[in-house]
């Protein structure tokens, strides 16, 4: 079967055609991936600003599919279902692939399956690698999360920590931005640190030791806090702008390099910890900030040294894309779910 994947949820408007193989062990394959951007466009305000990311969505939606039918030499008589985005994700925008998605299976008589986003970052790693030696660990990292999922059997996604305040990419951003980096920050943060000092500056480490009242199922001791961190780099910037001086380019390198080295060394060291923990056969990292060199680096040798495989996305299924979602969804398919009509967008979806 093959199947139309789309994905609006935050400012990446994608579409794409994967195909199933019949191989077990390498389920699908990438029939077409096509991602419109709308970075050009939140640049110049810092950050993704929601309005204009639906109104962009819905200029660049019809334009996105007929693109990615095209390029998958597919019509639409030749789907055998369609997959969307349902959350999480900001609203506007969930909403323009949702409604998008829904006439198109109505009107093309397909079945639809809506996908948690966070099930096709994790998909992602099956679609290049082909099935994961389960148990699995996976960290999902992005602008918006940062969680640790235990994944016992292929589409079963079980939570076992998340971060108590902002997600690592988000910490990126905003450290990127008070540098006066420019947007998005993760990758621009990631060159500058490259070569640079990563113990220039004094950055404290932030390691949780009790459950959250807010999630007593979880341990507790395997989430992540990054504003603390952020406010230490805030802190160390206002300090010297305080004192009337700037920063030259090699510090600011050097306040990256530390930053990042912080960060990667808490997601390095609670991933390796929850494999341990958990008997996993693998590790897996996906969404936006696995695209960070110096965490592609640090994580396979933390778990080389413990001999567990460890599996990233190549940089182009790192970031949001509609490819992870259509194999998310045939996931869903095969295991006998189906979306009706009327369902909807959800801003706050749980996996
Ligand atoms: O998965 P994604 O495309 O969107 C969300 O679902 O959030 O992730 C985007 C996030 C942004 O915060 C961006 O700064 C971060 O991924 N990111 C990086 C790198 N490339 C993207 N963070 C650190 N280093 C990178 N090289
Ligand atoms: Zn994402």
């Amino acid at each position: 079967m093959r199947i139309l994947g789309i994905e609006t949820s935050c400012d990446e408007t994608s579409a794409a055609v994967v195909e199933e193989t019949g191989d077990a062990q390498r389920p699908w394959a990438i029939r077409s991936n096509i991602v419109a951007s709308q970075v050009a466009i939140h640049q110049e305000w810092g950050g993704v600003v929601p309005e204009l990311a639906s109104r962009q969505h819905l200029r660049d939606i019809c334009g996105v599919v007929e693109s990615a039918l095209h390029a998958a030499a597919t019509a639409w008589g030749d789907l055998g279902a369609i997959a969307v985005t349902q959350g999480p994700g900001l609203v506007g925008s969930l909403l323009v692939g949702v409604a998008f998605a829904k006439s198109a299976a109505a009107a093309a008589g397909l079945p639809i399956v809506g996908v948690h986003h966070l099930a096709g970052h994790i998909e992602s790693l099956v679609l290049e690698n082909g099935e994961l030696p389960l148990p699995a660990v996976v960290l999902v990292v992005s602008g918006g999360h940062t969680s640790l999922y235990r994944v016992d059997r292929p589409g079963a996604y079980h939570l076992i920590s998340r971060t108590r305040d902002d997600a690592a990419g988000e910490a990126y951003d905003k450290v990127a931005r008070l540098l006066g980096l420019g947007y998005p920050g993760g990758p621009l943060v990631d060159q500058r640190a490259a070569g640079r000092d990563d113990r220039a500056i004094d950055l404290p480490s932030t390691r949780l030791t009790h459950a959250d009242r807010n999630a007593p199922q979880l341990a507790g001791d395997l989430d992540f806090s990054f504003s603390g961190l952020k406010t230490a780099v805030l802190r160390h910037v206002r300090r010297r702008q305080d004192a009337g001086g700037t920063f030259t380019d090699d510090e600011i390198g050097d306040i990256c390099a530390t930053f990042q080295r912080k960060v990667v060394t808490a997601l390095v060291d609670r991933t390796v910890a929850a494999a341990l923990r958990h008997g996993a056969r693998s590790i897996g990292v996906a969404g936006g900030v696995s695209a960070n060199s110096r965490l592609r680096v640090d994580m396979k040798a933390a778990a080389e040294a413990r001999e567990i495989p460890t599996f990233l996305p190549s940089l182009a299924l790192s970031t949001d894309n509609a490819a992870m979602i259509a194999a998310a969804g045939l996931r869903r398919l095969r295991a006998g779910h189906t979306s009706a009509l009327d369902f909807n967008a959800d801003p706050s979806l749980p996996l």
